[in-house]
């Protein structure tokens, strides 16, 4: 069937004020399938149908399903693999300011169902004995309360656990039931996940390193400027900010400058020495 044009604008207007995002004319397409389970659960005829139903006083759940269903959630374990690689040293750079209280604070805004959250801790855990005597604060936060809820459960499906997790990991790390793959506590105890809007007041105090990568794609620039201001607000002055591999705050934000010599990260600009990040080259 067709989705008449008024339907679009609707879930467009829908989608853009709940979550910051546009469903520009390119993402049409998967509109019909995305809603589908809806239409099939709820008995309800089509998505045009559906829009009409959204008017009703009581539709809130069916508002909150529909956003749901239109977000894209795509994550993997350790996803664009040479950004993870380049995130020890950025640990190892901070650290060197954190002698003193022995903290570090990461922040994954938009975690989906927490993989990179996870990798994240999984890197630190395979480097141990650097930071047995550090307190490290874990953060994963989404728009999406379902992605958050299974985020805690960490309960993943072989496809999952297959995606961009190395043997080793998998079996250190998680735990085979019935063909499903459940986080050790040892992990999962690491990570916590909360229910965050990134154009919302950021969670408080100031987070070391902030992961926000593939989540501003679909945001008109005025929402990643936003995004941006307020992850620079949430930002260490000598933090690192790492965006999806083919993002960049260019054109929306003018605190952010390239780290140098380490991939999709940014600090804060015009952050004076001694608290400006330098990361050592790869090798040294
Ligand atoms: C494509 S996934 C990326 C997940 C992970 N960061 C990665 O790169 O693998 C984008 C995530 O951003 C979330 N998201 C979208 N808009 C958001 C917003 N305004 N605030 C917080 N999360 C948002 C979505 O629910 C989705 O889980």
């Amino acid at each position: 069937m067709t989705i008449a044009p008024s339907t679009m604008r609707i879930l467009s207007s829908l989608l853009e004020a709940r979550t910051g995002q546009c469903l520009s004319e390119g993402r049409h397409w998967r509109v019909e399938m995305a809603l589908n389970p809806i239409l099939k659960k709820r008995g309800i005829e089509d998505c045009n149908a559906l829009a009409a139903s959204l008017a009703a006083p009581d539709a809130r759940r069916l508002s909150d399903e529909t956003v749901e269903a239109l977000l894209n959630n795509e994550t993997y374990f350790f996803r664009d693999h040479d950004a993870f690689a380049d995130l020890p040293r950025v640990f190892e750079a901070i650290a060197a300011n954190r002698k003193g209280r022995k903290t570090l604070r990461i922040w994954s805004a938009g975690c989906s169902t927490g993989q990179e959250i996870y990798s994240v801790a999984m890197q630190l855990r395979d480097d141990e004995r650097r930071w047995r005597d550090w307190s490290i604060e874990l953060l994963g936060t989404d728009i999406s309360q379902s992605v958050i809820d299974r985020a805690k459960r960490a309960d993943f499906s072989q496809f999952e656990i297959q995606r961009g997790l190395a043997a080793g990991h998998m079996l250190r790390w998680f735990e085979n039931s019935d063909g499903r793959w459940q986080a050790r506590d040892t992990l999962r105890d690491m990570v916590h996940f909360r229910r965050h809007n990134v154009l919302d007041v950021p969670p408080p105090g100031q987070f070391d390193v902030i992961l926000c990568r593939n989540v501003m794609l679909y945001f008109p620039g005025i929402n990643r400027a936003k995004a941006l201001a307020n992850l620079a607000r949430a930002l260490a002055p000598d933090g690192a900010l790492m965006l999806g591999a083919g993002e960049t705050v260019l054109g929306y934000s003018d605190r952010f400058e390239i780290l140098p010599g380490v991939r999709s990260l940014y600090r804060l600009a015009a952050a004076e020495p001694p608290q400006i990040l330098r990361v050592a080259a790869a090798g040294s």
